[in-house]
């Protein structure tokens, strides 16, 4: 059975999923709350990380060390980018990348780190398939898209700023956690898939759509980790 680590920035995002919890085992670190036990007969270990890169990036790295996950998934909300992504779509992550890592006065391209092989991390192919495959059977009605993760150290409200995601990086969705999860899991060679809801479309509007959908946004993401925890561990 694989151990599995769920990762959300907010209490609203993992609230859920610790309430279904079983055989809870809560353990404090670096200012953290992991919740290591049993949902659906699958081990798991959940945990806010708090907003922003630097702490997805420790969040990950206990996971590994301390609980030996054997996967990670991120979930949340983001901002979309994309006319055909709606509010309360979920998108699926192909690959993810630091949008705010800039390095350009080196010669680098934007989003490159400077010195390592790889800035662009891939997700799990085989859980964008289970996790598609879960859409389809328990969430017929949403609109699933599979594509880039940027994520920066930045709340998105500015339609200039999400002009030059696109057209830099291409990206479906934007947020603060995704690509310091996928950055640590390539790290210590593990899989992983960050699964984001739409909460609002990262322009001038995306203050107020994201306390709207918010709710609605993680009611979805819920339904598809269950399935997904099922799908993974063959429950
Ligand atoms: N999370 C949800 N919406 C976001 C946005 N517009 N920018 C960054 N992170 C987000």
């Amino acid at each position: 059975m694989k151990k599995i680590g769920i990762i959300g920035a907010m209490d609203e995002e993992v609230n859920k999923i610790k309430e279904q919890m079983e055989d809870v085992n809560i353990n404090s670190i670096a200012s953290m709350n992991f919740y290591e036990g049993i949902l659906i007969g699958s081990p798991l270990v959940v945990v806010r990380s708090g907003i922003g890169k630097v702490n997805a990036a420790i969040c990950t790295q206990i996971l590994v060390d301390r609980y030996g996950v054997d996967l990670v998934i991120n979930t949340g909300v983001a901002g979309s980018l994309r006319s055909e992504i709606d509010i309360a779509d979920i998108v699926l992550s192909t690959d993810a990348l630091q949008h705010d890592m800039d390095a350009t006065g080196f010669g680098y391209e934007r989003g490159v780190i400077p010195r390592m092989e790889q800035s662009i991390f891939r997700a799990d192919e085989n859980l964008i398939e289970m996790a598609k495959n879960v859409c389809k059977e328990d969430l017929p009605l949403l609109g699933v898209h599979v594509g880039r993760i940027v994520s920066g150290d930045q709340f998105v409200s500015d339609s200039d700023k999400k002009e030059w995601l696109v057209k830099t990086f291409d990206g479906y969705c934007t947020e603060m956690e995704g690509a310091a999860i996928a950055q640590a899991a390539y790290l210590n060679n593990i899989p992983f898939l960050i699964i984001r809801a739409v909460s609002d479309k990262a322009d001038n509007s995306a203050e107020m759509t994201y306390s709207e959908f918010e709710a609605i946004a993680i009611d979805n993401t819920f339904i598809l980790l269950m399935g997904l925890i099922k799908k993974i561990n063959k429950l």
